[in-house]
């Protein structure tokens, strides 16, 4: 499989996510997706270089909520789970960042910080490339 590393790496964010809590009783605040896509957009731009955040409603990971996405062309998608506004800012931006590293978008496993390592729901390959003759072959 070719892989391509051109791209910035977007971090996608659920703003829809209610956490590991019901909001019954709290509509008047902002959902726990909500807070993380602020508490991310409001730490230093230093830790964001090269990130595009991009608010997303539903990731399909609504019971293991808050999540995130992260990806870039010709690398690979990971979709992370779990995730507390108040505690996992800086674990997002550091596998974001990582992912943005490396040339596959593959992390080494040591390198990731611990709550990514325990609640990364899936992962996805890049697109392969292909020809447009080489599409209709198939
Ligand atoms: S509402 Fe966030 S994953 Fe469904």
């Amino acid at each position: 499989m070719a892989v391509t590393t051109s791209g910035e790496t977007t971090l996608f964010v659920c703003v829809t996510c209610r956490g590991q809590t019901t909001d019954a009783g709290h509509d008047e605040q902002p959902r726990p997706g909500t807070r993380l896509l602020a508490a991310i957009n409001s730490t230093l731009d230093a830790l964001r270089e090269g990130l595009a955040i991009e608010p997303v409603e539903c990731l399909s990971n609504c019971n293991r909520s808050c999540t995130v996405a992260v990806t870039a062309p010709g690398k690979w998608t990971y979709v992370l789970g779990a995730l507390d506004p108040d505690l996992h800012v800086e674990d997002v931006l550091t596998f974001a960042r990582l992912h943005r590293a490396h040339e596959a978008g593959l992390p080494a496993w040591r390198e990731r910080p611990e709550h990514i390592r325990k609640n990364t729901i899936s992962r996805v390959p890049p697109l392969p490339s292909r020809t447009p003759e080489e599409v209709s072959q198939q």
